[in-house]
């Protein structure tokens, strides 16, 4: 969609406060607890994600579909709609908003295909679950209009990261490729539905940066500082933050006032509870990294969001040496580039992005 940048003032109805997510529908009408949501609407993330790189989609419309689901479930419950059918319903969506055509029967086939585990061969054409499967898809579909308003416009943060790494004087392939992978995984977070996607790009950066530099790098207050408004002065105040040679790129570019740095900091500390959240048991030494970054002190306080995912596997918390975790990290696909590893430090070879194992829940 051409005319995507310029509608955005338009679409900030859709971002929310950190508050509005204790107060869903999936609370209010259901009694859906907080933490089993967001484990469910990253579930969901993924399975759609897994719809979209089966049926070879461009991310830009995986990541518009993603937007749409977390719209979708401000607006409705997780119990009257099952992820499954409201991530189909977006991916199908997305393939016409985002010109990227497929048919409904080919959606339905590779949707009942991941649901039932079988190869998308032994899937025929004219089955009775494709035929309800599609059924589906158009009946969610009309709720997922009308939840939307029919508003189809959706920025993403990759966007905004282009913009930056064009404006860069110098780069670091490694925080580049991990800032891209960790926007990839904030739609596993309701980010996108709290944050425009120049906050969210920032942070994924800040965050990717101080990964990479490693534990002993500047924290990521530092990071993530206003600057001293008098620092051109010869005896500028001293600002207890400010380290020198931060890299302060991605703020600088953006050009953010105080209450963007704040929202900065509140989205990297989501990030933050989400990596930790995840079951870490045989994780890639990248999240390990990631998860014992300390959080930024800025942080507005709020309960935690996440509980670690292990406490919802079925059956209650699994032992901590459980061979199976439901959801395993680093089994994803990954765009392997050679590289070579650089001891102490994550190597860009080395990245996985979050997955949650190939278990989904049945259909329905
Ligand atoms: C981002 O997500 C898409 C969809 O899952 C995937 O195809 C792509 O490889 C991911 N990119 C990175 C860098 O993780
Ligand atoms: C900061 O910037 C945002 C977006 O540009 C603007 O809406 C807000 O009013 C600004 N806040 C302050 C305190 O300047
Ligand atoms: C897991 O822990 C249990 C009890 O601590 C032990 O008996 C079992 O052998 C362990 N399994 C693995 C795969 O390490």
């Amino acid at each position: 969609m051409g005319a995507t940048r310029l509608a955005t003032s338009a679409t900030s109805q859709w971002f929310f406060p950190i508050s509005a997510l204790y107060k869903t529908p999936s609370r209010t009408t259901s009694d859906i607890p907080l933490d089993k949501e967001l484990y469910d609407r990253s579930r969901g993330v993924e399975f759609l994600y897994r719809l979209g790189v089966s049926l070879g989609l461009p991310s830009s419309a995986m990541y518009t579909a993603a937007t749409w689901f977390h719209r979708f479930y401000m607006r409705y419950s997780m119990e009257d709609y099952h992820r499954q059918d409201v991530a189909a319903s977006c991916i199908f969506l997305a393939t016409k908003t985002e010109e990227c055509g497929r048919k409904l029967r080919d959606v339905a086939k590779v949707v009942c295909s991941k649901v039932s585990k079988k190869d998308i061969k032994e899937i025929s054409d004219d089955s009775k679950e494709v035929e309800e499967c599609q059924t589906s898809i158009l009946l969610t579909e009309e709720v997922l209009l009308e939840g939307l308003c029919f508003d189809f416009v959706v920025d993403s943060p990759h966007a905004e990261l282009v913009d930056l790494y064009e404006a860069r004087s110098s780069y670091s392939l490694q925080v580049e490729e991990c800032a891209w992978s960790i926007a990839n995984d904030s739609y596993r977070t309701p980010l996108c539905i709290l944050y425009p996607p120049k906050i969210i790009a920032a942070a994924c950066y800040v965050l990717a940066e101080h990964a990479i530099e490693g534990p002993q790098s500047s924290p990521l207050d530092a990071r993530i500082a206003s600057p001293a408004p008098s620092a051109s002065l010869p005896t500028p105040p001293s600002h207890k933050v400010q380290h020198n040679g931060v890299s302060r790129h991605a703020v600088e570019f953006f050009r953010f006032n105080e209450t963007e740095l704040a929202s900065v900091a509140d989205a990297i500390s989501i990030l933050l509870e989400y990596y930790g959240a995840q079951d870490l048991q045989g994780s890639s030494e990248f999240l390990t990294a990631v998860t014992s970054i300390p959080r930024p002190q800025s942080t507005s306080p709020r309960e935690k969001l996440y509980r670690p995912f292990a406490h919802f596997a079925p059956g209650g918390p699994p032992p901590v040496n459980s061979s199976t975790p439901e959801h395993a990290i680093g089994r994803g696909a990954t765009p392997t580039q050679p590289g070579a590893n650089s001891p102490g430090k994550f190597a860009s070879s080395g990245w996985r992005p979050v997955t949650e194992g190939t278990q989904e829940g049945h259909y329905q």
